[in-house]
């Protein structure tokens, strides 16, 4: 349609959004190492959950495999996913004296080591977490078997630690802030000498943008979240935007799958991305909208991040060429 046929529509940009500093040094650690040591390399798990970013490094030459027996005996590097993994892979790759290269969030391995510190101290471990995902696969794995029982994030904590006394709590990095409070909360009223982490161990990333979701959920017809299926905190998203007012909140995970019936008469479109969707994506869904309506994006920024984390010792001295 012409210019002056096409409906208004705002478009609130919220920021931050996308890529996070440990997402940004996972998919550079995969980079660079196919840059220095050429392709293949192997990657056990998606590198982080976005399936444009898989297929981005796929076609570059990297390796996507679940567990370590399915690559061959090789001097290729072995990149481990920015979830973390439990102790028993490192282990399994020495043994198999593979060339490992750890993307394992620093934030991650922050939990990692509290755990592990707590247990040392005789606590019995309360992870809240989404059973099954990755990183609560890799942070169990911190621990002896039968150490820590995980929960569901949205289940009542009706869990009554076996040793009540001498519990510690530590959570998942992509939980909600405002369902992790909740359940801590109850934790600590059942328990009260139960310890908790200071806050939570939500991470910064994922704090920022379920703020600036909620900022501008309330003015918006309908929210797209940029982010695949598989992303905790892209999910956590769609939902923070509901509760927070947005009538129509939907995850897309590329401009080919937005159904368009969704927003025939909206006036206003909130936009953000999990911290594993590029920017990429919500530039061709934001140019998708622009061919029908006339679209005028305003950004709104509640945070500034300036958060980098260094790469792997390997890799260091490739980026400074
Ligand atoms: Fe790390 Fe948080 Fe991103 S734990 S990978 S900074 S979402």
């Amino acid at each position: 349609p012409q210019r002056s046929e096409r409906p208004p529509l705002t478009v609130y940009l919220a920021s931050p959004r996308g890529f996070c500093a440990g997402v940004d040094r996972a998919i550079q650690i995969v980079e660079l190492a196919l840059e220095k040591y050429g392709a293949p390399v192997y990657v056990r798990h998606a590198i982080v959950h976005n399936r444009y970013v898989v297929e981005s490094l796929e076609a570059k030459g990297a390796i996507f495999v679940e567990e370590l027996d399915e690559i061959p005996e090789t001097d290729a590097p072995i990149v481990f996913s920015a979830h973390g993994v439990p102790k028993a892979v490192p282990a399994d790759a020495r043994n198999r004296r593979m060339f490992m290269l750890d993307a394992t969030c620093p934030l991650v391995s922050k939990v990692h080591i509290e755990a592990e510190r707590l247990f040392d101290h005789g606590h019995e471990i309360l992870l809240i977490g989404h059973a099954g995902h990755p990183e609560v696969v890799g942070t169990t794995g911190q621990l002896p078997p039968g150490a820590s029982r995980s929960r569901r994030a949205r289940t009542r904590p009706l869990l009554r630690p076996r040793t009540p006394r001498s519990s510690a709590v530590i959570t998942q990095t992509t939980l909600s802030v405002d369902d992790t409070r909740d359940i801590l909360a109850v934790l600590q009223t059942r328990f009260p000498d139960i310890v908790v982490p200071r806050k939570d161990d939500i991470c910064y990333a994922t704090t920022n943008r379920q703020d600036a979701v909620k900022r501008i959920a309330a003015q918006c017809d309908a929210m797209i979240v940029v982010g695949s299926p598989n992303s905790s905190n892209s999910l956590r998203l769609v939902e923070v935007a509901q509760r927070a007012g947005c009538p129509q909140a939907v995850l897309v995970e590329r401009r080919s799958e937005i159904d368009w019936s969704q927003f025939e008469n909206i006036r206003s479109l909130g936009v953000t991305a999990g911290a594993s969707a590029p920017e990429v994506l919500v530039d061709s869904i934001i140019d998708a909208f622009a061919e029908r309506f006339d679209v005028a994006v305003q950004t709104v920024t509640t945070a500034e991040e300036t958060i980098s984390f260094k790469l792997p010792r390997p890799l260091r001295d490739t980026t400074a060429a």
